[in-house]
């Protein structure tokens, strides 16, 4: 999160009334700044710096509060509600799991932990056959870190060395953070494990699309040049399916010749699909973009509407590498999780989601691109796949510019749109993959239309613009 500070101060805004978005009171509305006061009393302020908006409910593609505004999403709840907010299917099978009651089971078997392992699995396709489930997402990365770790084990490996990427992130818990790229956030630590490499991520603008290969080449050949033998010391490469601050996706050769290096030697590739799976970028999965098949997946996120689930999928032999009971967790296959779990694979079925998705996808991008031909000094680039883009600013110096994305969120707020703010020279944009295309078009011509406003403002203007 970036230093940027959202106004608390309500501000009179033009109101809105669309169909798709209703702005009637002053933003943030009335009550926002005591009820962020209140919250402040009690939660660590860890979990707090969102946008002002007090949600009250949540369908399809919008979100009210209790005064009756009402904003298009583009955030899906961060990748979350990918069949829409409040799916009628999703809160159908919910419901039917409360009414049985049957609320918990630990590790004792359910008929919907049964029924829901079969379908990710059918729904994940080859070479996938085995999953194991938790409840967020970065116990499904720890986990994949586990069972990377077990195959240096078993291949009678050296060390148990995992190479990630510079710039990734794959969550807040330990060896999640140990796997992140992101220095600062994981100081606390103390220490690095010794056994987790962070190789350059291939970013567009310093690596061409079919030079990845090359590249990769030659942070290998840094890691060997410091005593690392690939074949002996590695056993397991972490990918994010792109990195996600800005939706940026690696050269497909680079991905293509991970694959190689990791078949060579007895590596597990593992795919952290947190924000691109279940449909996201018209694929079922992110990593479908590159044409490699992984060993293990790291889902969260879309995999269920809302309600704490993540998996782990693998392929038999790698997934039974833990013994019996080795890595069962209280909330694992939760009856509830499950349920909705396998309403959110039927929905995507049902709706043809991959295919709509990508149908979409088509206006996303043809909208972003359209806006950053008109204001090339102000974006550098617009990149993702399907419903999920990030639009990169610049500063007049062509540096990255912090502050005029998050002054375009705080706007868009105002203005009944709400954008996926990352505190950093990225917009990204997610919406529910169920959004119409009329509230996708209105949307980015909300968006467009702030940008018109704001693309010659000073650092002074854009620190006025948005308060009283
Ligand atoms: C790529 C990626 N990996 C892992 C995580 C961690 O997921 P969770 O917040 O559910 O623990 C996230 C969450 O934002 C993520 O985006």
């Amino acid at each position: 999160m970036s230093g940027y500070k959202f106004s608390r101060e309500p501000v009179v805004v033009p109101l809105v009334n669309t169909n798709n978005r209703v702005i009637k009171t002053s933003i943030p509305a009335p009550g926002t700044r005591e009820s962020l006061e209140e919250i402040e009393k009690f939660e660590s302020r860890s979990m707090q710096g969102q946008m002002p908006i007090v949600w009250d409910s949540a369908e399809n593609f919008n979100l009210k509060d209790k005064h009756g505004n009402k904003w298009i999403d583009f955030t899906s709840t961060i990748f979350v509600s990918n069949v829409g907010h409040a799916n009628k299917a999703v809160c159908d099978a919910a419901k039917s799991i409360i009414d049985k009651p049957l609320l918990h089971t630990y590790a004792y078997l359910n008929e919907e932990r049964i029924s829901y392992h079969k379908k990710l699995i059918a729904f994940a396709g080859h070479p996938f056959e085995k999953a194991f489930l938790m409840s967020a997402g970065t116990e499904a990365t720890e986990a994949a870190l586990k069972l990377m770790r077990l195959n240096a084990k078993k291949e009678n490996k050296r060390s148990p060395g995992i190479i990630c990427l510079e710039g990734n992130w794959h969550g807040r818990t330990m060896g999640a953070q140990m796997m992140s790229g992101n220095v600062a956030q994981k100081a606390w630590i103390g220490y690095h494990d010794p056994n987790i490499y962070h190789i350059k991520f291939p970013y567009p603008w310093e690596v061409e699309e079919n030079k990845g290969a090359e590249f990769l080449d030659v942070e290998l050949a840094k890691l060997e040049k410091i005593g690392i033998d690939i074949s002996q010391d590695i056993c397991g490469f972490m990918l994010e399916s792109f990195q996600g601050w800005g939706a940026i996706f690696y050269p497909i050769d680079f991905v293509q010749s991970v694959e190689k290096t990791c078949r060579r030697y007895q590596i597990l590739l593992t795919f952290d699909e947190m924000q691109s799976g279940f449909a996201r970028t018209g694929r079922k999965f992110g990593y479908e973009h590159y044409g490699v098949t992984p060993d293990l997946l790291c889902c969260g996120k879309g995999i269920s509407s809302g309600f704490p689930l993540s998996a782990v999928i693998g392929r038999r032999e790698v997934m039974d590498l833990p013994d019996v009971g080795n890595m069962s967790s209280t909330h694992s296959a939760n009856p509830l999780a499950c349920a909705v779990g396998s309403a959110t694979l039927d929905e995507i079925e049902r709706l043809d989601l991959v295919t709509e998705t990508e149908r979409k996808g088509r206006i996303l991008f043809e909208k972003l691109n359209k806006i950053k031909s008109t204001y090339p000094e102000k974006i550098s680039l617009v990149l993702g796949h399907g419903l999920l883009a990030a639009i990169h600013f610049k500063t007049r110096e062509g540096g990255p510019d912090h502050l005029f994305p998050s002054t375009v969120c705080e706007r868009a707020m105002q203005s009944g749109l709400l954008l996926v703010h990352t505190g950093r020279e990225s917009i990204k944009i997610g919406p529910p993959l169920t959004i119409t295309d009329e509230a996708l078009v209105e949307g980015l011509d909300v968006l467009a239309d702030i940008i018109t406003e704001l693309h010659n403002c000073t650092t002074a203007q854009l620190h006025n613009c948005t308060t009283a």
